[in-house]
C-alpha cells in the first residue's frame, strides 16, 4: 500500500508525524493495550513512540504494510493507531491490526477504521484480509463482526506472551467481495444486559463469577450431571468465564449467571448450547447452589432463557438431556413446558472404565407448545 490519507468518518488515517509521539506514548501504554499486544515494550514511553515514527513505521512501509495513525477528523491528533502486516503478496493476503487510545474508545473509531483500511486494501489488490484475536479480547471481536470479519477458526498457540507462554488465537476474516459488515449474529445480546421476571435475573457469565462458578460446579451432585462427571479444575472454570463473551459472539453458546434478582448475587448458572445451528435447535443446561433450591428458580431461568431463544434468537426447538434419576431436573423441565421424547440409550461417555455408558433422558420445547402454567409466587426469604 502507499502512505495515503484515508478518510473514515470521525476519523482519518495518515501516515505518523514527529509531533504524535505525546499522544501515541499516552495512548498506547495502557494494560489493555499491552495486554493485547505483548510484542509492544512495557511501559511504552515517548522515547518508543519516537523510535516508531521514525523507524518502525516507516520499515512497515516499506515492507508492503502499512502502519497508519487513527486522528480525530476535525482536530488531527492521534487517538489511535492501525496498520497492516505479514503480507504475502504471492497469496493477496495480509493482517490487520488496531488499537484505540483509551480516552476515545467505545465511540466506533476502531470499527470505522477498520472498514475503511480494509476497503483501502482490497482497492489496492488484496483479496484476504485476517484479524489474529485472543478470545479474552471481546471489544476487538466486536470491532471484527461490526467490519465484516467472519470467524473462521483457532490458529492454536500462535501468540506468544513476554513470559514465553504461547496462546491461542482467534482468526477472524474478511474476503475483498464480503460485504462490509455487520455481520449477523447466532446469538443476539440480551435486551438490557439481562433477561428478568423480576425474581431471577440472567446475564452473560463474566470473568468475576469464576469463584461462584467453580464452586457450583465442584459440589458432587452437580459434578455427577456434567456430561464427563469429573469436577472441572479453577483453570477450566477461569478459562470458561474468560471466553464467556467470545463464546457468544461466536454463537457457541449463551452461558448465563443465574442471579437472585433482588440482590444481584450469583447463586447458579444456566447455559443456551448452539449445537445444531443447521436445524434451528440448541440445549439448554441448568444447576444451582444449594442454598437457592426448592424455590422456583430454576424453573425460572428455564422459562426466560426458552422466552429469548423462541423470540430474538429465533430457534425452533429446545432440547434438554437428564440422567434417568435426576427427578428434581426433570420436574424442572416439566414445570417450563418441556415434553419427554425418550430415552437416549448409552448417549453419555462412561464414568469410569469399568461402568457402562449412562442413558439419557429427552426432552424438547417448542414454540408451538401450549404455555406453562405461571410461577407460583416466590416464599418468602428465610428468617434472618
Ligand atoms: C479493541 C479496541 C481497538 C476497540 O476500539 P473502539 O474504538 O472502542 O471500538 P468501537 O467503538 O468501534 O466498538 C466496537 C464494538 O466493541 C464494543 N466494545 C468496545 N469496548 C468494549 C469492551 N471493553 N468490552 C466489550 N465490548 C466493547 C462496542 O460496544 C462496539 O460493539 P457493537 O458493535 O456491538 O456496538 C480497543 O478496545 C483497544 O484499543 N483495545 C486494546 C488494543 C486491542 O485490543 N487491539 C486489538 C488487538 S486484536
Amino acid at each position: 500500500m502507499t502512505p495515503e490519507v484515508i478518510e473514515a468518518g470521525p476519523v482519518r488515517l495518515r501516515p505518523f508525524r514527529p509531533d504524535d509521539a505525546e499522544d501515541l506514548a499516552a495512548g498506547r501504554d495502557d494494560p489493555v493495550n499491552l495486554r493485547f499486544n505483548p510484542v509492544m515494550p512495557q511501559p511504552y514511553t515517548v522515547a518508543d513512540a519516537h523510535w516508531w515514527i521514525s523507524e518502525g513505521a516507516p520499515a512497515a512501509w516499506r515492507s508492503g504494510g502499512a502502519a497508519y495513525a487513527i486522528v480525530d477528523a476535525g482536530t488531527d491528533r492521534l487517538v489511535g493507531g492501525a496498520g497492516l502486516s505479514q503480507v504475502a503478496p504471492g497469496r493477496g493476503q495480509a493482517e490487520l491490526g488496531y488499537w484505540v487510545a483509551p480516552r476515545a474508545r467505545r465511540r466506533g473509531i476502531a470499527t470505522a477504521t477498520t472498514r475503511a483500511l480494509a476497503a483501502a486494501a482490497f482497492q489496492a489488490g488484496l483479496a484476504r484480509l485476517e484479524l489474529l484475536i485472543r478470545a479474552e479480547n471481546p471489544a476487538s471481536q466486536r470491532v471484527a463482526l461490526a467490519a465484516g470479519f467472519h470467524l473462521e477458526g483457532v490458529r492454536r498457540a500462535a501468540g506468544l506472551d513476554r513470559d514465553g507462554d504461547r496462546y491461542d488465537l482467534l482468526a477472524w476474516v474478511r474476503l475483498a467481495d464480503d460485504p462490509p459488515g455487520p455481520v449477523p449474529r447466532l446469538l443476539p445480546d440480551l435486551p438490557d444486559g439481562r433477561l428478568t421476571d423480576a425474581v431471577v435475573t440472567l446475564r452473560r457469565l463474566a470473568p468475576a463469577d469464576a469463584e461462584v462458578l467453580h464452586r457450583l460446579h465442584t459440589r458432587p451432585e452437580v459434578v455427577a450431571t456434567r456430561v464427563r462427571p469429573v469436577p472441572p479444575t479453577r483453570a477450566d472454570i477461569d478459562r470458561r468465564c474468560a471466553v464467556a463473551e467470545s463464546d457468544w459472539l461466536a454463537g457457541r453458546a449463551a452461558d448465563f449467571a443465574l442471579c437472585d434478582a433482588v440482590t444481584g448475587t450469583m447463586v447458579g448458572g444456566c447455559a443456551l448450547i448452539h449445537d445444531e445451528p443447521a436445524t434451528g435447535q440448541a440445549m439448554i443446561g441448568y444447576s444451582l447452589l444449594p442454598e437457592a433450591r426448592g424455590r422456583g428458580l430454576a424453573t425460572r431461568a428455564v422459562r426466560l432463557v426458552a422466552g429469548w431463544a423462541f423470540g430474538p434468537v429465533g430457534l425452533a426447538r429446545l432440547w434438554a438431556g437428564t440422567a434417568p434419576w435426576n427427578t428434581a431436573s426433570q420436574r424442572v423441565l416439566t414445570r417450563a413446558g418441556f415434553h419427554r421424547e425418550g430415552l437416549m440409550r448409552a448417549r453419555l461417555p462412561a464414568p469410569t472404565p469399568e461402568t457402562p455408558r449412562p442413558d439419557t433422558l429427552l426432552w424438547s420445547h417448542l414454540p408451538t407448545d401450549p404455555p406453562p402454567p405461571p410461577s407460583s409466587p416466590p416464599p418468602p426469604p428465610p428468617p434472618g
